[in-house]
Parts: structure tokens; sequence; C-alpha cells
């Protein structure tokens, strides 16, 4: 029986990519190089520090690792300064009515997101009240593809694996999800989500009875 749902955070609930990708390319820019919005779908689902290895790669720049906490510090201060000033209508269609559903119809919810930011999002969209548990990139030690951040979402929730069913829209996240033995529903197009167990072009194309109708896919 389904009893809980994992939400990622970007590109799930709210597109903060395009905010990500601003500040990650001012950074590129005072170095000296600049990248396209194509490389950035590689950074999606991935974490702080992964995504600056990344893009120090694409611009052929070497940095010590004092200097690399201090470039992603940087950026991160300018993804703050724009996530502060994000307003509700910035949801994604859907997100918030497939969360009242959800809730209405008894399920629990958690966020299991890479980034350390997400309380920070949540509260100024004002959807922190619709989460029972909160994973982000501050609880966990190992980035998706690795299960962990979803394990320990469906433990702060009190449910099995086997019961929890993620919503991703990153590769990463899927396969992370299938490792924790989770049903996984893609965000996104099904051309590139193709471990998914459903895909769906947004939340506002997702119901509970689609969610129910997984419950007879075996996750073994
Ligand atoms: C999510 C986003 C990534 C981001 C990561 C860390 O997974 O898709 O683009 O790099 O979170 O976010 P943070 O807010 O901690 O820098
Ligand atoms: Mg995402």
């Amino acid at each position: 029986m389904i009893k809980a749902c994992i939400f990622d955070l970007d590109g799930v609930i709210v597109d903060t990519a395009l905010y990500h990708y601003q500040a990650w390319k001012r950074l590129a820019n005072e170095l000296g190089f600049d990248f396209t919005e194509h490389q950035n779908e590689q950074l999606k689902g991935v974490s702080r520090v992964r995504s600056l290895e990344l893009i120090l790669g694409w611009g052929g720049v070497t940095k010590t690792q004092t200097e690399q906490t201090e470039l992603a510090t940087r950026k991160n201060q300018w993804y703050v300064e724009m996530i502060n000033r994000m307003q509700p209508s910035e949801i994604l269609p859907g997100a918030k009515e497939f969360l009242q559903a959800a809730k209405a119809a008894g399920l629990k919810t958690a966020l299991g997101s890479a980034s350390k930011n997400s309380s920070t999002i949540l509260e100024r969209v004002g959807l922190l009240p619709f989460f029972d548990a909160i994973v982000d990139g501050n609880h966990v030690a190992a980035s998706k593809p690795d299960p962990e951040v979803f394990l320990k979402g469906a433990e702060a929730l009190g449910t099995d694996p086997s019961e929890c069913v993620v919503f991703e829209d990153a590769i990463a996240g899927i396969q992370a999800a299938k490792a924790g033995n989770m049903k996984v529903v893609g965000i996104g197009s099904p051309e590139i989500l193709t471990g998914a167990d459903l895909v769906v072009p947004g939340l506002h194309e997702m119901t509970i009875a689609r969610l129910q109708a997984l419950d007879s896919i075996s996750t073994k």
C-alpha cells in the first residue's frame, strides 16, 4: 500500500534551475569562461560541490580545495539573494494542489532534496507546512544516485521504502529512488527519464488515482 510521497524540490515543486544557472554562469564569467544551457542540464540534481567541479572542468580551470570552497560560497550568496525574493507564484503548476490532495488522502509527505537551501525556498513560497519531514543536503553524506536522501525521508516518516513514491526530475534522482526500493514518478520527458515507473510532464498531471495505480507495480 502506498503510504507516503517524497518530493525532490528543484524542478518538481519550484523551478529554481534558472537561478542556479544564473549564479553559476556569473561565477564562470568571472573566471573568464562561459557554459551553455545544455551543459547546465547536467547540473540538475547534482550537489553544489560536484556542480563546481564539473563547471571548472568545462572551463579547464584548476583551483585548490580552499579556492573551491570560496567559489562555492560566492555562488551560493548570489543564489540566496535570488531565492530570498521568490514568491508563491513561482511554485510549479499543480504542485500545491497535489500536495493538498496527498494530505487530504492521508498520505505522509517528505522532501528529499540535494539542496542546502530547501527550507528557505519552501518558506518563501509558503509550502513548508505541507511537509511532515524535510531531508536535504544538510542531512546527507552521499549524493543521488545514492538512495540516502530518500531512505532518510522514509525513515523520518516511519514508512517502509516500498510504500513510498518518489517524485523526481533528474535521472540521478530516479536511480536513487530505485536503488532505495521505492516507486518513482518522473517529472519531465519519458525519453529522458527512462527508469521511472510513470512519467508526467508536471504535478498538474498527477492525481491520487494515478498514484494508487502504482501500487500494483513491484519495487523488486
Ligand atoms: C538540487 C539542484 C542542483 C543543486 C543542488 C544543491 O539538486 O537540482 O542544481 O546544485 O540541489 O543545491 P544548493 O542549494 O545546496 O546549492
Ligand atoms: Mg530536481
